[in-house]
């Protein structure tokens, strides 16, 4: 049985307790925190920056899964890997050519958009450590998984049987069994997490779900 990370995503999490919500996920077994970033421009919406993932990474949180949802990911990837990112991704739909998935010296990721085929992926899949694929429109949580997303995630595992693929988007305990047998690795969740009773319970449930 392959083993299944689950990575709280902060947008969910109360942003004037931020310090303390990093360190509930981290007391409920998290395997990571995921951290997204806005622009404003590749999404219609604003989220955190280095200076957060700094301030989490010194006071000893999870490893930080970074996920640039930005026009130019570019100008930014040198902050996040300074800030203590572990995991960075930005997304396929403003990649061109290879030059700044280069400059990712940490594990890097691509991230893909509902609307962009599977396919857009397969050329990179061997430069890569890891595939974010939304299950929803980047830019918000607590939206429901679009159809679809199953089917998405074996196209990409028939390419690759080794790569992490995690799921971004609208992942509950209901939808959790179809993500894992299409070959997820890796469950991004937060509304679901932060609004659950308890998250110790929760991340187990949801890394045991078949
Ligand atoms: C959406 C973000 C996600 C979001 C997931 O654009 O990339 O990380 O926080 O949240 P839920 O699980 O609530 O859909
Ligand atoms: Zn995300």
């Amino acid at each position: 049985m392959n083993s299944i990370s689950i990575a709280p995503s902060l947008l969910s999490a109360d942003v004037l307790a931020l310090g303390n919500e990093a360190c509930r996920a981290k007391e409920a077994g998290a395997d990571m925190l995921h951290v997204d970033v806005m622009d404003g421009h590749f999404v219609p919406n604003l989220a955190y920056n280095p200076a957060v993932v700094k301030a989490l990474h010194g006071m000893g949180s999870l490893p930080m899964d970074v996920h640039l949802m930005m026009k130019r990911p570019d100008k930014f990837i040198d902050m996040f890997i300074q800030a203590g990112a572990a995991r960075l991704s930005f997304h396929v739909e403003v990649l061109k050519g290879n030059r700044w998935l280069d400059d990712i010296t940490v594990e890097k990721g691509l991230a893909i958009s509902p609307g962009t085929p599977a396919g857009a992926l397969f050329s990179y899949l061997d430069k890569i450590d890891f595939v974010i694929l939304m299950g929803v429109e980047p830019g918000f949580g607590g939206q429901s998984i679009l159809p679809g997303t199953t089917e998405k995630i074996s196209q990409i595992r028939a390419k690759n049987q080794a790569i992490d693929i995690a799921v971004d988007g609208g992942v509950t305990l209901q939808n959790a069994p179809d993500l894992i047998r299409a070959g997820a690795t890796t469950l991004i969740s937060g509304a679901y997490l932060w609004g659950a009773e308890d998250m110790r319970t929760a991340i187990e449930e949801l890394r045991c779900a078949r």
